[in-house]
């Protein structure tokens, strides 16, 4: 299965470079079959601590007040033991960072491209690929926190903007939620289970992901939602603890930090319980798992977009004239080369593997 979920991710992103080519391959329907993840929620909830804890390394702006300005569509490939973990940008293609506090300045840096150093936001999407051992093939992405005012130098309608360009993503059927709630915030009031309910009303594709459960009030306990006594969605809520803005200070790295998100629901009395389906490592394990089944359940249109695209890609390809030398061509041939691996891959998966069968 991890081999089919490493293809996908590979489909996703030959995509999105051919994307950029400005080709008129009909590529956008390939993509709106394949899963992604975005994380939505209030300003900050929490949203780019979770991501950076999923993918296990410090990469991301955060912060309090609007640090994410750009939408970032971040790949995850997971690639062999004992590599060196490596990030390369869609806009850079010939770079590859090995310093990932680099990753995080240039993230900033192009954000600032289309903004300036302001508060203003672009639904104009930075995509970064991160390649590495400890990863699993995921699509995430991390998105602007929802707000309900403007604030000065951002324009009176930036609240709806923040809204539509997160519903542009969370729209798609195939898109999960990652909902990230603040524990020590009222959930009745979440701004990301009000987006949510409005596009995923049966809760299906939602993950409920309670943040800051070290700041609620002394006395207080989440149990009533991680329990699933409130706020039911179909898939269990996950309680996450992540650095707090003294810890990002005093550069609190992630191997420090999984190992005290541990130790806060290993010795918890509210939570010990639960400590075996809490914490980041938790969520990027179950998030990994059901995108394989929304993978698996979804192969059949999958493969015939793909087998469509195979008949598209061979007739683009032949209007180019083989040899291929320029970009765009060696783009679609590659892409054309990655749907036949999937199509030989599910094939065998098909007629080997059991009906829901694992590996
Ligand atoms: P975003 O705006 O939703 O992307 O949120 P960020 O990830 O940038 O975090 C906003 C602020 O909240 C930062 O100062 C974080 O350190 C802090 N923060 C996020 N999650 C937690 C948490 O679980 N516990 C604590 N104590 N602080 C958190
Ligand atoms: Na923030
Ligand atoms: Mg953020």
């Amino acid at each position: 299965m991890d081999t089919l979920i490493a293809l996908v991710n590979r489909i996703q992103h030959a995509c999105t470079v051919i994307g950029d080519h400005g080709t008129d391959a009909a590529l956008p329907t390939l993509w709106e079959a394949l899963p992604s993840i975005a994380v939505v929620g209030g300003q900050s909830s929490g949203k780019s601590s979770v991501l950076e804890s999923i993918v296990g390394r410090d990469f991301l702006p955060r912060g309090s007040g609007i640090v994410t300005r750009r939408p970032l569509v971040l790949q995850l490939h997971k690639i062999e033991q004992g590599r060196q973990d490596y990030a390369e940008f869609l806009h850079l293609p010939k770079k590859r960072f090995t310093d990932f506090s680099m990753v995080r300045k240039e993230i900033e840096d192009e954000t600032d491209r289309l903004t300036e150093k302001s508060k203003r936001i672009s639904p104009v999407p930075i995509h970064l690929s991160i390649y590495s051992p400890n990863v699993v093939n995921l699509t995430l992405i991390d998105l602007p926190g929802l707000t309900k005012v403007a604030v000065e130098g951002q324009p009176e309608t930036i609240v709806q903007d923040i809204e539509s360009m997160i519903r542009s993503y969370v729209d798609k059927p195939n898109c999960l939620i990652l909902a990230i709630t603040p524990a020590n915030q009222d959930i009745a009031t979440s701004d990301a289970i009000k987006v949510s309910r409005q596009v995923d009303p049966a809760g299906e594709r939602t993950f409920g992901v309670l943040t800051k459960l070290d700041l609620m009030d002394k006395g207080t306990n989440a149990l009533e939602v991680l329990e699933g006594r409130s706020y039911r969605l179909q898939n269990p809520w996950v309680g996450i603890v992540n650095r707090s803005q003294a810890d990002i200070n005093r550069n609190v790295d992630m191997i420090a930090a999984r190992r005290r998100e541990r130790e806060f629901f290993t010795t918890s009395p509210d939570y010990s319980h639960l400590a075996n389906q809490m914490g980041s490592e938790y969520l990027a394990r179950i998030l990994s798992k059901h995108l394989e089944s929304v993978i698996r359940a979804r192969i059949p249109r999958i493969a015939s977009v793909i087998n469509k695209n195979i008949d598209e890609l061979e007739a683009e390809l032949a209007r180019l004239g083989r040899p291929v030398a320029v970009d765009a061509g060696a783009q679609l041939y590659t892409i054309l080369e990655l749907c036949r691996d999937f199509e030989r891959v599910f094939k065998e998966h098909l007629d080997g593997g059991r009906p829901g069968g694992d590996k």
